[in-house]
C-alpha cells in the first residue's frame, strides 16, 4: 500500500520557540478516488505569520483554532495526479488550503486552477495571500493618492513589499521599517522604496523626522513593536492605518500598550484591522487589481523556499528571527 505523510497538531504554543513537541508527523494510506473527487499532490506549502494565531486555543479570532490531532492548516499549490471530477483534470495545478500533508483528496471546493505560465512560487508569493492581503489593506482602508507619504512595517516580508511597491506605483513617498541593513538595501536597492528604517540600529525618532518631513497619510501596520507610537503620533490629520498584523506581540502573554486614542479625535484618523478571510469572497476584484501591476513589471518578489515537509516545523521560527527574505514557503 502506498502511504503519504501529514503533520498533526497536538500541542498549543505556550510563548517559545516553535519545536516538534508540537506536531506528530504520521504516515496515512493513499487514498481512492471517488466519482466527484479528485487527489492533488501538494508541491509548495505557505508558511505564513497567521499559524501562531490558527495554533493558540483562542477561539475569539477570525477563525476557529486548528483542533488537536488534526492536520495543521495552510494553504498550498499542488498538481492534480488523479481525477474523477469533469473540472479537474490530470496535470492541473490548483491551489487552496490543503494543510501540511503530501496529498489531499477533495470534490474541488474552495480549490482554485493556477493559470498557465504562473510559477508556484510566483502563485504564493504573489497572487496567494500576500498579494490579496496587501491589495486590500492599501486600497480597502488605506485609500493611497498620489504625493502622499505612506509607511510600512515589515517592509521586507511577502505583504509589505508587495504594499510599498503598489504604493511607489501610484506615486506615493514609500517608507519601510525593517529589522536588518541587507533588507534595508534590498527595499530601497531593488524594490525602489524612497527610505528605510532599521527598527533595530536606528535613532527611529530621528530616522522618521528625516524620512516624513511632512507627516504620515497612511500607516500599513505589519508588526507594531517600538515604532509603532512614533509613526502614529507622525499622523497627518484625516490619516488612515491599516491594521494588518502585530507579529512583535504574537508570542507576548502581554501585548505592547498601544497608542493613545486622542489624536484619532483631534486628527479624524482612520484605524482598521482587517482579516482577508472576510474578503475570500472578492478575490476576483482584489485579483483583478493587483494583476495589471504584476504583469507591467512594477511587483517584484523573492521566495525563501525550504525543503520537506517536516521543516515546516522549525521553519515557522524564521517569522520571530526575520531570518525569512521573502515569502516562506516549503517545497515539497
Ligand atoms: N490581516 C490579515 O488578513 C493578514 C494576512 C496576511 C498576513 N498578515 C500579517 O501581516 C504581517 C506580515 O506577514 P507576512 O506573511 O508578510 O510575513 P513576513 O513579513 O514575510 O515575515 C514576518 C517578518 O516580521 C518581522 N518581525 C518579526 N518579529 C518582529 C518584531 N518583533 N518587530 C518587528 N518586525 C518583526 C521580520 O522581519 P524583519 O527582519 O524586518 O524584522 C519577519 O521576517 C504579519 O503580522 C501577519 O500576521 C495579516
Amino acid at each position: 500500500m502506498t502511504t503519504y505523510k501529514a503533520i498533526n497538531l497536538v500541542a498549543r504554543p505556550t510563548g517559545g520557540p516553535i519545536g516538534p513537541e508540537l506536531f506528530e508527523v504520521v504516515e496515512k494510506p493513499l487514498p481512492s478516488v471517488s466519482q466527484g473527487q479528485f487527489l492533488i499532490k501538494q508541491t509548495y506549502m505557505s508558511l505564513d505569520p497567521a499559524m501562531f494565531g490558527w495554533m493558540s486555543p483562542d477561539t475569539n479570532s477570525y477563525i476557529p483554532p486548528v483542533g488537536l490531532g488534526e492536520v495543521m492548516r495552510s494553504s498550498g499549490v499542488g498538481e492534480v495526479v488523479e481525477s474523477n471530477h469533469p473540472d479537474f483534470q490530470v496535470g492541473d495545478h490548483v491551489m487552496g488550503m490543503f494543510g501540511w500533508q503530501e496529498y489531499l483528496l477533495t470534490d474541488g471546493k474552495g480549490m482554485n486552477k493556477v493559470p498557465a505560465g504562473v510559477s508556484d512560487e510566483m502563485v504564493l508569493s504573489i497572487f496567494a495571500l500576500p498579494g490579496l492581503t496587501a491589495t486590500q489593506g492599501l486600497y480597502g482602508i488605506g485609500k493611497p493618492k498620489s504625493g502622499e507619504t505612506l509607511v510600512v512595517t515589515g517592509a521586507a516580508g511577502s505583504v509589505g513589499s508587495i504594499v510599498g511597491q503598489l504604493a511607489k506605483a501610484d506615486g506615493l513617498k514609500v517608507i519601510g521599517v525593517v529589522g536588518s541593513d541587507t533588507k534595508a538595501n534590498w527595499i530601497v536597492d531593488d524594490l525602489g522604496f524612497d527610505g528605510a528604517i532599521n527598527y533595530k540600529t536606528d535613532d527611529l525618532q530621528a530616522k522618521l523626522d528625516e524620512l516624513a518631513p511632512n507627516g504620515v497619510d497612511v500607516y500599513f501596520e505589519n508588526t507594531g513593536g517600538e515604532i509603532q507610537n512614533l509613526v502614529f503620533n507622525k499622523m497627518n490629520t484625516h490619516g488612515r492605518v491599516v491594521v494588518c498584523g502585530m507579529i512583535a506581540d504574537y508570542a507576548k502573554a502581554v501585548p505592547n500598550p498601544g497608542p493613545n486614542w486622542i489624536p484619532m479625535i483631534k486628527k479624524r484618523l482612520t484605524v482598521q484591522g482587517f482579516a482577508m478571510p472576510d474578503h475570500f469572497g472578492e478575490i476576483p476584484q482584489l485579483l483583478g487589481k493587483l494583476t495589471p501591476y504584476v504583469t507591467s513589471g512594477k511587483i517584484k518578489y523573492r521566495a525563501h523556499v525550504i525543503e520537506g515537509l517536516e521543516s515546516a516545523i522549525t521553519g515557522l521560527n524564521m517569522f520571530f528571527t526575520g531570518e525569512n527574505q521573502g515569502k516562506l514557503m516549503v517545497k515539497i
